[in-house]
């Protein structure tokens, strides 16, 4: 299995990837890192780990559509059987989507239906919760909303700042979506409606 990683920003996703496919734990070949955002960190971790970059410049498109047209015309060429989005801060859209259902997967910093959207690790902080945590989960055409492949829960401590729970969460990040992947990637996850299940 060919597959390429979307990241916009530090790519700290990307590079406990970029390390589990080097270690072979996660069997299938990282060919390409796309980003929406030229500056994004994520194109250096992947420039210098020798990964094919590809920055699109979304000023250039009229629409997400057309934007994602040209995405997936180099998708298409470069053989990608599935997606993996590692802070990718650009909805797709169902067009998108639909060209790889179930086959793109998504990591997202809170427990999911909890605290969807760009802030979660500030929004389940700032609103006191007492538990919150990771969630990897395939892509669908709602935001934060499709099948859950793994969740792990994270207690917030009593002297918990923002800054310790974010550190507390990426290094759950890191550790359960190289896992994640590495069961899609032998073709382990089964989906059935809304269940997953690992066969
Ligand atoms: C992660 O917290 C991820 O859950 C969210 O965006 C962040 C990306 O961080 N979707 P990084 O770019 O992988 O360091």
């Amino acid at each position: 299995m060919r597959f390429a990683v979307f990241a916009s920003g530090n790519g700290s996703n990307l590079q406990a990837i970029i390390d589990s496919v080097k270690a072979a734990e996660i069997k299938a070949e990282l060919v390409l890192v796309f980003s929406n955002n030229r500056k994004a960190y994520a194109l250096k971790r992947a420039e210098e780990a020798g990964i094919k970059t590809l920055f699109v410049d979304p000023k250039h498109y009229a629409t997400p559509q057309s934007y994602e047209r040209a995405i997936v015309i180099h998708l298409k060429e470069a053989k990608i059987d599935f997606i993996v989005l590692a802070g990718y801060m650009k909805l797709l859209t169902p067009f998108f989507i639909r060209e790889y259902p179930q086959k793109i997967l998504n990591v997202h910093p809170s427990l999911l239906p909890s605290f969807k959207g760009i802030d979660g690790i500030k929004d389940a902080f700032t609103y006191g919760a007492k538990v919150t945590g990771v969630t990897i989960h395939f892509v669908d055409e709602k935001m934060d909303h499709g099948p859950m492949i793994m969740q792990e829960a994270i207690k917030v401590a009593e002297d918990e700042t923002l800054e310790s729970l974010a550190e507390k969460i990426h290094s759950v990040e890191h550790k359960i979506y190289p896992k994640a992947i590495a069961l899609f990637a032998q073709g382990k996850l089964k989906v059935k409606g809304r269940k997953v299940t690992v066969e």
